[in-house]
């Protein structure tokens, strides 16, 4: 039957899709951290941040059904649960940032951030970090540099930034969040020296695509006060960051003690269900309307926004951001321990429920595992049953990012799993375990 869909969905389904796994599996079934195949076969999920609440949460589903039989219209009526969302989230961000667009994707939130900020800004000019990756209309994925290859002429209007990476990037010390900072600074007055001018810096505090990154803490908090000195705005992309994932607080651009201009978020925050949403301060949000109008036709949708408050019940229900950070510390606490025991181990980056293994020929040198040996040993766990992606420019980061849902007893059994493949392809020396 799988070996049939592989062939059916070749022909049907354009190329450009991608399958993860050597061997690609037929997912049938979901409930909390778990997945389950065409066979029964248990998957313990250790990737899907979308499913934040867990796999079919209950109060989810109910919320959706209920929501699904009665009405599903647009914002062009008055609704309660459009609104009731946007209060919400509005509390959660706190501040000024209050005013609500509701769109379907990340994407289009990062797409439609960039609009109001050089429509507010009167300024072209975007600088995000290299290797970011924001989404992918025609403007997001030009300005997402993990889709382009290394050297690929990025278009005037771009400025880039190094990544804060201070693991393998030029700076590391006490002085690495100036140095990262000073090269926001460096890549804005490019952008207004050339007269593009900076409508936005537009950044990911997980530095996903970079393979999770822990910047050092002063870096945003930098790098945004150069941004506004040159007459831009900060945009915090929080479809990664957003929603508890990184811990202790509800939000990425907290940890760095920022508050952004504009705030976008995505993923998580319909468990599965496609709804996004752009949110800023009203002052912007009047200017922008001003000048521009703004539809989206199933954004803010009765039935998104009931599955999106569904989300932020449960979340504080079940009190899930407590549950990041004592899960988070317990893989902390194992994945130091298996870089101890792991010389391919280069480094761990993260945070919360968001890690971050980075594989490493050696040690001294950083040489980055290849990507087909990591490949093979993320096709390993999912053959152990524990499913994880591949992360990062070198494609050597295993990528760790459960459902917020995740448990002790979900920890230790990825922990193990990652311990006895890692062990096993170093035996092997760097063929798939067990072929
Ligand atoms: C940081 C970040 N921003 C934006 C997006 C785009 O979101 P979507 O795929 O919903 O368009 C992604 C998707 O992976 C992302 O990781």
């Amino acid at each position: 039957m799988t070996g049939d869909l592989l062939g059916r969905r070749k022909s049907a389904l354009a190329p450009s899709y991608r399958l993860f796994y050597d061997d690609p599996i037929e997912i049938v079934r979901g409930a909390g951290v778990f997945l389950y195949d065409a066979d029964g076969r248990e998957y313990l999920d250790c990737y899907n941040n979308v499913a934040s609440v867990g796999h079919s949460h209950p109060r989810v589903v109910e919320a959706l059904t209920k929501q699904a039989s009665t009405l599903n219209t647009h914002t062009r009526y008055l609704h309660h649960s459009v609104i009731d969302l946007a209060e919400r989230l509005a509390v959660k961000l706190g501040g000024d940032l209050s005013s609500a667009i509701f769109v379907c994707t990340g994407s289009e939130a990062n797409d439609l951030a960039v609009r109001i900020a050089r429509t507010v800004t009167g300024h072209n000019g975007v600088v995000v970090n290299d290797h970011a990756y924001h989404g992918n209309s025609t403007l997001v994925d030009q300005l997402s540099l993990a889709n382009h290859p290394p050297g690929e002429r990025v278009p005037d209007w771009i400025g880039v930034a190094e990544p804060p990476n201070t693991y393998r990037g030029t700076h590391a010390g006490d002085d690495a969040g100036t140095a990262y900072a000073e090269d926001v600074r460096r890549a804005g007055q490019q952008l207004s020296d050339s007269g593009e001018g900076v409508a936005a810096f537009l950044v990911d505090s997980t530095w996903d695509a970079n393979g999770f990154l822990n910047a050092p803490v002063d870096y945003l908090s930098l790098a945004t006060r150069h941004v506004h000195d040159l007459g831009g705005l900060v945009i915090a992309d929080e479809v990664q960051a957003g929603y508890c994932r990184t811990g202790e607080t509800w939000w990425g651009f907290e940890d760095y003690g920022i508050v952004p201009d504009i705030v976008t978020l995505g993923k998580p925050m319909g468990a599965g269900h496609p709804i996004a949403a752009v949110i800023t301060t009203p002052e912007i949000a009047a200017s922008f309307a001003k000048a521009d109008s703004y539809f989206n036709t199933f954004g803010g949708n009765p039935v998104s926004c009931e599955v999106a408050l569904a989300v932020l019940d449960v979340i504080e229900d079940e009190q899930l951001l407590d549950n990041v950070d004592r899960t988070g510390a317990i893989l902390r606490q194992g994945l130091d321990q298996l870089s101890r025991t792991h010389d391919m181990i280069g480094t761990i980056h993260g945070k919360g429920l968001f890690w971050g293994v980075e594989l490493v020929t050696n040690p001294e040198t950083k040489e980055p595992v290849p990507e087909s040996q990591v490949n093979a040993i993320v096709s390993d766990l999912c053959d152990r049953g524990i499913l994880t992606g591949i992360n990062g420019p070198h494609c050597n980061i295993i990528k760790i990012r459960p459902p917020l849902v995740f448990g002790e007893a979900h920890a230790v059994r990825a922990l193990d799993a990652l311990d006895g493949s890692l062990g096993s392809f170093a035996r092997q020396g760097g063929t798939r375990a067990d072929q």
